[in-house]
This record gives C-alpha cells, sequence and structure tokens, in this order.
C-alpha cells in the first residue's frame, strides 16, 4: 500500500498468542516497558499491538468504539501517548465485519470512516483488521473501504490484513494493505508452523517493499516447541520476509527466547532493504533448501531438516542464483561465525532432526 510504510517487514509485539482475551491495559504498558528494557526496541521490535478484546460489545450514542472500562479505564489515547514517550508504537485490532471473532466487541463494518478517525485521532499506528462475522460479503468489498478510510484519516496507520488467505489475499493485497495473512492461525506446534510456512512460500513472488506476506505471528516462546523448532520458526519468518511479530510474555522472557527472538544477524536478513522473499529451491525427501537473494549480491540461505533423523544438506550454487564456478565466503548466522572454507558450487552441512542451519553467501569472484 502506497501509504510511505512498510519498506521492510513490520516488527513487534502483539497480545494474541499469549494472552487471547486476558489483556488489560497494565499488560500493555508493562510490555513496552519490557520491551525497551531487554534492547529488543533497539533492535528493530517498535509496534506494541493490542488484538481482539480491547472494546465494549456496545459503540457509544455517537456510534464510535469505546475501550473496555474494566480493562482499560484510561483508554487507548492515554496508552498511545505512554508507547510514544518511549519511542514505541501502537496497533490496534478491529474487524471487516459486524463483531470481531472473538464476538465479545463490534467491528468496523459499515462504521470505516468514523474509526479510522477515531484511531488517528487516539494516535494508532497500525491496525490489524479481522475477517470473522462478515455477512459473506467478499473480502474486496470490505478491506478497500477500511484503506480508503484510512488513507483520509489524516495518520500513517500500517494496515495488516488479516483475511487469512482464503481469497488468495497476496494477489490483490498490495494495493490494499501493508501485510496480508495467508494462512489460518497459527497453533505453538511445528506442525502447525511448519504448513503456514508452507502456505505462505507459494506466494513469495507477491511480497516486496510496501506489502507483505504474513504466515500469521511468532509463537518462539510459548512453550510448545523445542529450542531448535523455535530457531527453525524464527529462521523461516526471516529469511521469508514476514512481519516478526513477538507473540509471548515479554515482562517474563527467558534466554532462550532472547537468544532467537534478538539474533540481529537473522533480523538483518528480514530487514535487507532489498525485499525479497525466500523460496524453497530444493526438496529432497524431508529436507529443504530456502534461498533468497540479499542486497550487494548477497544471498541468504536456510537449510532445513523436517525428518526425525540428522542428515546431511546440500546447497547448490545452481539453485540458489549464483553462478556455478563462484567463490564464497558463507556466514552462519546462528553460530555467528564465518567459515574458513571458501565454498564453490555448494555448501554441505549436517543438520539436527527438526533444526536448521541458516548463512548469508557472499561471492568473492
Ligand atoms: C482471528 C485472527 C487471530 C486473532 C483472533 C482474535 O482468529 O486470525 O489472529 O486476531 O481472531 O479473536
Amino acid at each position: 500500500l502506497a501509504n510511505g510504510l512498510a519498506s521492510t517487514p513490520p516488527m513487534g509485539w502483539n497480545s494474541w498468542n499469549h494472552f487471547d482475551c486476558m489483556i488489560d491495559e497494565k499488560i500493555i504498558k508493562e510490555t513496552a516497558d519490557a520491551l525497551v528494557s531487554t534492547g529488543l526496541a533497539n533492535i528493530g521490535y517498535k509496534y506494541v499491538n493490542i488484538d481482539d478484546c480491547w472494546a465494549e460489545i456496545s459503540r457509544d450514542d455517537k456510534g464510535a468504539l469505546v475501550p473496555k472500562n474494566s480493562t482499560f479505564p484510561s483508554g487507548i489515547k492515554a496508552l498511545a501517548d505512554y508507547v510514544h514517550t518511549k519511542g514505541l508504537k501502537l496497533g490496534i485490532y478491529s474487524d471487516a465485519g459486524f463483531y470481531t471473532c472473538s464476538k465479545k466487541m463490534p467491528g468496523s463494518l459499515g462504521h470505516e470512516e468514523q474509526d479510522a478517525k477515531t484511531f488517528a485521532s487516539w494516535g494508532i499506528d497500525y491496525l490489524k483488521y479481522d475477517n470473522c462475522n462478515n455477512g459473506g460479503l467478499r473480502p474486496t468489498l470490505r478491506y478497500p473501504v477500511m484503506t480508503r478510510a484510512l488513507m483520509k484519516a489524516g495518520r500513517p496507520i500500517f494496515f495488516s490484513l488479516c483475511e487469512w488467505g482464503d481469497m488468495h489475499p497476496a494477489l490483490w493485497g498490495y494495493t490494499v494493505g501493508n501485510s496480508w495473512r495467508t494462512a489460518n492461525d497459527i497453533s505453538d506446534t511445528w506442525d502447525s508452523m511448519v504448513s503456514r510456512a508452507d502456505q505462505n512460500e507459494v506466494y513469495a513472488d507477491f511480497a516486496r517493499p510496501g506489502g507483505w506476506n504474513d504466515p500469521d505471528m511468532l509463537e518462539v516462546g510459548n512453550g510448545g516447541m523445542t529450542k531448535d523448532e523455535y530457531i527453525v520458526h524464527f529462521s523461516i519468518w526471516a529469511i521469508s520476509k514476514a512481519p516478526l511479530l513477538i507473540g509471548c510474555d515479554v515482562r517474563n522472557i527467558t534466554k532462550d527466547t532472547m537468544e532467537i527472538i534478538a539474533n540481529k544477524e537473522v533480523i538483518a536478513v528480514n530487514q535487507d532493504k532489498l525485499g525479497v522473499q525466500a523460496k524453497k529451491v530444493r526438496m529432497e525427501g524431508d529436507w529443504e533448501v530456502w534461498a533468497g537473494p540479499l542486497s550487494h549480491y548477497r544471498v541468504a540461505i536456510l537449510l532445513l531438516n523436517r525428518g526425525s533423523w540428522r542428515t546431511s544438506i546440500t546447497a547448490h550454487w545452481d539453485d540458489i542464483g549464483i553462478p556455478s564456478d563462484t567463490s564464497v565466503i558463507a556466514r552462519d548466522l546462528w553460530e555467528h561465525k564465518t567459515l574458513e572454507t571458501r565454498f564453490v558450487g555448494n555448501l554441505t552441512a549436517t543438520v539436527d532432526s527438526h533444526a536448521c542451519k541458516m548463512y548469508v553467501l557472499k561471492p568473492i569472484s
């Protein structure tokens, strides 16, 4: 969407994966504090996004959305002011239907202009716009109405389409929003995570600066996967130029979780200014090679072992867009080491079950 935002994928936090509907202003403020104190804000995680369940079930007598008095008594504007003083941005959630997915608050269908103005007047920087209870109206009749309302609201607001991929939003999303979901809701398991990654990969050609494919928010740190599996999760999201929206409780974050989501080298791949989403370039049995170009003629690659046994995986230059006689320096982004070998033609590594290796390759001749 040509609103000047999303030149690289958005980074931040969202309440849904960990807190579901159990949110209040204290959690949001403490999360903003934690993003700053952990250093996550400094390395790019700027959006603090409130998901479903923040509003009263009824609008006020002028038709405006009302923050839920029992959980957000100070109102959303006060929260926006608070996160802005910390150098962060505030995101909110609504739905292109009559009610949101929880059915605990109204949607914005038919109220687009009023709601967009309300959000802008509160200082909102990001809107996630869901798809429940939509009366069977096509998404292309509902989402662009909010796009226009946001463009008129007088404040740049990142627009995240949450259509779940059914009507192939990658095909029409670029002029409507800054990101679009390509899959249904993620859950905190290996199978759920890799299947979202697969569904998202199909649309790789449609992602570019201004509009990104969204395989849903991160589960890293929520406890349902092993550390290696979370490393795979974060690596695929990064190389796929997916939004990096943390979904755990950053107020109580472990060292292992920090090691993953604060890996600056992996984040740099996600935020590379070329903005090209990686693709699967080779699949053999249980293993895959994913690759995508980066700025300065570099290439990011991911060697992924989906099987139950340790295996050796080879990336061939022919598959990843490097001339076969070119010599390459490889940087291992999880070991934080530049390998001493100069690779020509291919690179092979041993990869554990449900684990990956991620490299940036830099041609030297
Ligand atoms: C849908 C969305 C989720 C979340 C919930 C909230 O399921 O896909 O990401 O926002 O609604 O109810």
